[in-house]
């Protein structure tokens, strides 16, 4: 079972010149329902362009977007809205409010809900205790770290109890153990509640540790895919062979005298 299914997704850009630049081309993925799935890719291959379609964020210029067997580009407003609230998303720079408490930070997609001020309250609790902030409740972002800010960003991204989560370089800003601690609450909330993951880095380590299943990005294309140790045992394409030679995992990797 997939839940999500990209069917020869395009999306083109406008320049300067009002010329038409293609950012995806013709991308076909399908993201099977429980499993963490990385994307990998150079800056600028199309990763965040490409995940971005999954919750229309990006409306694709051509192609279809199945979430759960339903079509998301042909939904009215509404649908989308409440299709959308099932799809959670975290960032490189965690977009939290920074007027906001952590607890009102997570509060803020439930207020589309109809569930009561204490069913809100007592639904953040459990998440502040998921992600280890519960004495942290009441500080705002600037006084966090910025671990402590993707857990909140996640908590945030969990409330509404969505199908998916979607990590876009959730883990690029931070040092090596705060980035371990929180792909070791990402694998948590995977084995725990069977939430499908796609996890968009540009670190191979990242994606070894995690993910099952993987695609390769260059150019707005897929240029391979398949379970992970596959793809890294046995790489068919020179990209992905290339990527794996400058990659921190491979022991031959360093920088020579100069
Ligand atoms: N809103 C936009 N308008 C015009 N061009 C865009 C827009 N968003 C992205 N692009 C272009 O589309 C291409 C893919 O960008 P995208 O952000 O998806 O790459 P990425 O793989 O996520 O890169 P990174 O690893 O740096 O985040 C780039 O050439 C980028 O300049
Ligand atoms: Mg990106």
């Amino acid at each position: 079972m997939s839940i999500i299914e990209l069917n020869h997704i395009n999306v083109n850009f406008k320049n300067s010149q009002k010329e038409s630049i293609p950012a995806i081309k013709d991308v076909s993925l399908k993201i099977p329902t429980g499993q963490i799935f990385g994307i990998i890719g150079y800056s600028g291959a199309g990763k965040s362009t490409l995940v971005r379609t999954i919750n229309l964020l990006q409306r694709p210029t051509s192609g279809s977007v199945l979430f759960n067997q339903t079509e998301l580009t042909n939904l009215k407003p509404a649908a989308l809205r409440q299709a959308r609230q099932k799809i959670g998303m975290i960032f490189q720079h965690f977009n939290l409010m920074d007027s906001m408490t952590v607890r009102e930070n997570i509060l803020l997609p439930l207020q589309e809900t109809t569930l009561t001020p204490p069913q809100k309250a007592a639904k953040v609790d459990v998440l502040l205790n998921q992600v280890n902030l519960t004495d942290l409740a009441d500080q705002y972002p600037r006084q966090l770290s910025g671990g402590q800010k993707q857990r909140v960003a996640i908590a945030r991204a969990l409330v509404n109890d969505p199908d998916i989560l979607i990590s876009d370089e959730a883990t690029s800003a931070l040092d090596p153990k705060t980035t371990y601690q929180i792909l070791q609450l990402l694998k948590e909330l995977n084995a725990k509640y069977h939430l499908t993951i796609v996890l968009i880095t540009h670190e191979l380590e990242v994606v070894t540790a995690l993910a099952q299943n993987v695609a390769i990005m260059a150019a707005g294309e897929i240029i391979e895919t398949g379970p992970t140790q596959q793809i890294f045992n046995n790489p068919q394409t020179s990209f992905t062979q290339e990527l794996i030679q400058y990659s921190k995992i491979n022991p031959a990797w360093e920088v020579t005298d100069v």
